[in-house]
């Protein structure tokens, strides 16, 4: 008896050495230093750019760029929610969205090295991979490839979180890769996608700007050589931004090779993580089968500054961070719970994190897998209620709008496609899917009715 307890003991616990680690995912913070408040509607903050603010709160408003009080709140909210993730990953934009000449290259150093020291000082032996975002240059968007004073001094500031061929590694670039905290089978690779951004004037003509796509394709196979899994961290994604229809971010040659290296190697990719959008969304990559290979997860981003991209309508969120749950074994996404504070409540009342959706929960979907986020996204594409669901939370719930069938095709589109060519194709089949289903079913209903009638 005492054996069989012992032979099912061992057993169960073999199973479950499938052990839960956790890991944050912080992006988009944008500190706007000079934010005041204030009853002047012109000088509350200089990322509202020439809009009028008239509500100016504490905590900050939807068409600014973050105060220091919200994005200290930001980081308390992390700790108070988990203080002991296995790692944090950061995935850039730290300036406010103000002209080059309202900036400098020494306010994007001081502010990308306020919040290094405020992150370093909130969870001081968490290891951090940190990634550089569009912002985090001067002038904006003009990563170059090669060792500057920006790289220099970032590289300098983030130099306890990395190793030492990182250093150097990033100096020229700004990409690199490292081991992934206490795990020996685990690799975290941070790329550089800004180098792919279609208003990057300096990479513009390059085939392969840094050499970044050889060394990360070297990187995917040694992997795999090592029997490693691996997670792509990033800040710009491929593909196209979800809330406004045929508006990539890539020069299509990068875009293509992208998913070119995500089709070649994804057997090592347990996961990607990319910022830029301040939108909770998700990107799918398929095999040539049409199988679910990878998953992409854009999580939203703590400033809620509404967009000032033409055609984006009403295009801003609620600040957000967001915990994963993983296997530390295999590496495998389990989960996703975002966390948000409403930030019309806590101007009014108190700030409040809050948790607001678990992924799986939200989905009903076993896990993060890219299997499991294929059936999510086939919900949300066929089911109003899954569809209505997603896009509250797009926003991190800012946007409670009704999103109809325009807006559908869009989301649907951007997710599922992340190649340009497809993405077009997307679009097509599915404006021509949705009006003809209720034609159809009316038809169908008619049908049944003379049917039954005659
Ligand atoms: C952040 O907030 C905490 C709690 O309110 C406060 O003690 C601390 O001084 C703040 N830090 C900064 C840098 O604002
Ligand atoms: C903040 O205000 C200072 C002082 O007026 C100014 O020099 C600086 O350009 C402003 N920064 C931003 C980001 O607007
Ligand atoms: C850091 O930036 C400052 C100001 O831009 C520059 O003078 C200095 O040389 C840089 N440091 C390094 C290590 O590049
Ligand atoms: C980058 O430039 C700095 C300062 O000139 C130098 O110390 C450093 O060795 C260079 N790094 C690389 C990787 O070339
Ligand atoms: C891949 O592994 C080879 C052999 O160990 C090594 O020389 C090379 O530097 C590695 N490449 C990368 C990008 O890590
Ligand atoms: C956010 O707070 C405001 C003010 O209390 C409230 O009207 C709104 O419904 C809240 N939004 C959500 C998503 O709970
Ligand atoms: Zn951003
Ligand atoms: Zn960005």
């Amino acid at each position: 008896m005492k054996l069989l307890i012992f032979l099912l003991f061992s057993i169960c616990k073999g199973f479950s050495s499938a052990e839960r680690g956790y890991f944050w995912h912080l992006t988009d913070l944008h500190l706007d230093p000079n934010y005041t408040v204030t009853s002047d509607p012109k000088s509350v903050c200089p990322s509202a750019g020439d809009q009028l603010v008239t509500d100016a709160g504490k905590w900050g408003n939807y068409l600014c760029d973050s105060p220091y009080a919200l994005i200290n709140s930001s980081i308390l909210a992390m700790r108070a929610i988990l203080p002991d993730p296995d790692f944090i990953l950061w995935t850039g934009d730290d300036t406010p969205h103000v002209p080059d000449d309202k900036l400098g290259e020494e306010a994007v150093l001081d502010i990308v090295e306020y919040l290094t020291n405020l992150i370093r000082e909130t969870f001081p032996t968490t290891k951090v991979y940190a990634a550089l975002g569009n912002h985090d240059f001067h002038p904006k968007n003009q990563q170059p490839i090669n060792n500057n004073t920006i790289y220099n001094n970032i590289s300098e500031f983030w130099s306890p979180w990395l190793n030492k061929e990182s250093i150097p590694r990033f100096q020229n670039g700004a990409f690199y890769s490292e081991e992934l905290v206490n795990i020996n089978t685990g690799h975290v690779i941070v790329l550089n996608t800004n180098l792919y951004y279609d208003v990057n004037r300096i990479t513009a003509n390059m085939e392969d700007p840094g050499d970044q796509l050889k060394w990360l394709e070297e990187e995917l196979t040694n992997a795999s050589q090592q029997r490693k899994k691996v997670y792509i961290v990033g800040h710009i994604p491929p593909g196209y931004f979800e809330k406004k229809r045929q508006k990539p971010w890539f020069r299509e040659n990068f875009n293509k090779r992208y998913v070119e290296i995500i089709q070649k190697h994804h057997n090592v990719i347990e996961g990607q993580f990319f910022g830029h959008h301040h939108t909770d969304s998700f990107r799918m990559f398929y095999s040539n089968s049409g199988n679910p290979i990878s998953t992409m997860f854009i999580s939203p981003g703590v400033s809620p500054w509404k967009t000032t991209l033409p055609g984006v309508d009403n295009g801003a969120n609620n600040p957000g961070i967001r915990l994963f749950e993983y296997d530390r074994s295999s590496l495998q996404v389990l989960d996703a719970v975002t966390y948000y504070l409403n930030l019309t409540y806590a101007n009014k009342e108190a700030p409040r994190w809050e948790k607001e959706y678990r992924l799986t929960e939200a989905f009903q979907i076993p896990d993060g897998s890219a299997q499991s986020m294929h059936i999510a996204l086939e919900k949300i594409a066929k089911d109003h209620c899954y569809l209505q669901k997603y896009y509250e939370y797009n926003s991190v719930s800012y946007d409670m709008e009704t999103c109809g069938d325009f807006c559908r095709v869009d989301h649907v589109c951007a997710i599922r496609e992340v190649d340009f060519t497809k993405y077009e194709e997307c679009l097509k089949t599915e404006s021509s899917s949705s009006r003809p289903l209720l034609q159809k079913t009316l038809i169908s209903l008619v049908l049944f009715l003379y049917l039954v009638l005659f």
